[in-house]
């Protein structure tokens, strides 16, 4: 994909927040745990290399991706630290991961029959981490009986296998009713009991059992949401840390036009003018991540907040001004604008998603920009 170098519209990603989030997790941590900061999806939409740069920086001791290719680009980007794969991974692509020594995540017994062959082949032993699925229902043994078994697989062959981790991942840590999490707790206190020897990691904890259950995290915490500055509840449990949101989204008025009452703007003729109105248009659509969904959001136009009217388009949307403004004025989407400022939680609510989505949408056509605002507070 091209990314879009000139046209104003950028995102701003303060490296010196990052530092400053994982720094401060870190200070929360036990002598027994480490952070490992969660860089899928692109980072969170932040940009794969330079937050991993920042977070290493500030002492995260690995790294979790979803897909073997974000696992290898850490690696072509000369990073040793231990590297994670969440996602359900091929037993074809054993050898790959075990050459580049990524550990990788298993959930079904079936992985070690089948990446066995192509491991004693090639003389290698892969790491892995036997996921549980304690009620997530996504990737993972269900039942003692089922770990029992894959113990028993994995331990049959120790050339081929080094039995580094076991995980599971909750799926209502975020949320102030704690019943579910407590059946995940029992499940996972039975599933644990049938292994004898525990492996190097045994973890638990996204951002949100960090946060708030830390009776439940094991001993590395898989940190997310909280690294790029945000509360993974959104707005229901408060924080307990200072987080730095670390991403601004801003582009410009590219073009500022008065048009007349009834004149009719975007695709669908969904908005049409009550009164003469000053229209702006900012290059910025939903094929960079901004959904048409974000239709009647208010973004900043030099700190006031004009609304989006029309449907967002695949490359720009336009926006109502109360006057005429020059071309090329500061719009910021997500961030401040002189003196106000829009969260991404905000426009998450207004999409009817959350924040982490807002952020991971936004594709490669959206520069990245990176500065380090806030990092002389912490050295
Ligand atoms: C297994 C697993 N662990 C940790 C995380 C990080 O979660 P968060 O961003 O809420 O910290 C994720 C993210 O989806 C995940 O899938």
């Amino acid at each position: 994909m091209v990314t879009g170098r000139h046209r104003g519209t950028k995102a701003v990603i303060d490296l010196g927040a990052i530092y400053h989030n994982v720094k401060e997790e870190s200070e929360h941590l036990t002598s027994q745990q480490e952070l490992f900061a969660v860089v899928k999806a692109n980072a969170y939409g932040h940009g794969l290399i330079p937050v991993a740069q920042a977070a290493s920086q500030a002492g995260a001791a690995g790294f979790c991706v979803a897909l073997i290719d974000e696992g290898l680009a850490l690696r072509q980007a000369g990073f040793t630290q231990p590297i994670l794969i969440l996602g359900v991974n091929s037993p074809l692509e054993a050898v790959l991961m075990a050459q580049n020594d990524l550990a990788a995540a298993v959930g079904d017994v079936a992985f070690f029959e089948q990446a066995a062959p192509f491991l004693k082949q090639a003389g290698l032993k892969l790491k892995i981490h036997l996921a549980l699925d304690t009620g997530m229902g996504r990737i993972g043994f269900r039942t003692a009986e089922e770990l029992t078994a894959a113990l028993a697989a994995v331990n049959q062959l120790p050339e081929q296998f080094d039995f580094e981790g076991i995980f599971t991942h909750f799926a209502t840590a975020d949320t102030a009713d704690q019943s579910y999490l407590k059946k995940q707790t029992v499940a996972l206190e039975q599933m644990l009991a049938v292994v004898k020897k525990r492996p190097r990691y045994v973890h638990f904890a996204n951002t949100a059992a960090a946060f708030w259950h830390p009776q439940y995290q094991g001993n590395i915490i898989r940190y997310g949401i909280g690294m790029y500055g945000l509360n993974p509840s959104g707005t229901e449990l408060k924080e307990p840390r200072n987080l730095q949101p670390a991403l601004e989204l801003v582009s410009q008025l590219v073009a500022v036009k008065q048009i007349k009452a009834g004149d009719s703007v975007g695709y669908g003729q969904t908005y049409t003018a009550q009164n003469n109105e000053w229209v702006g248009t900012v290059p910025l659509g939903y094929a960079d991540g901004w959904s048409r969904r974000m239709q009647g959001f208010s973004v900043l136009v030099d700190g006031k907040y004009c609304e989006i009217i029309g449907r967002v388009c695949m490359d720009q949307f336009m926006v109502r001004l109360p006057q005429r403004f020059e071309l090329g004025t500061k719009v910021t989407l997500i961030g401040k604008n002189n003196g106000q400022v829009i969260t991404a939680q905000k426009a998450a609510e207004h999409a009817g998603t959350i924040h982490y989505e807002i952020l991971s949408a936004l594709t490669e056509r959206v520069e990245r920009q990176y500065v380090w605002k806030n990092r002389e507070n912490d050295v």
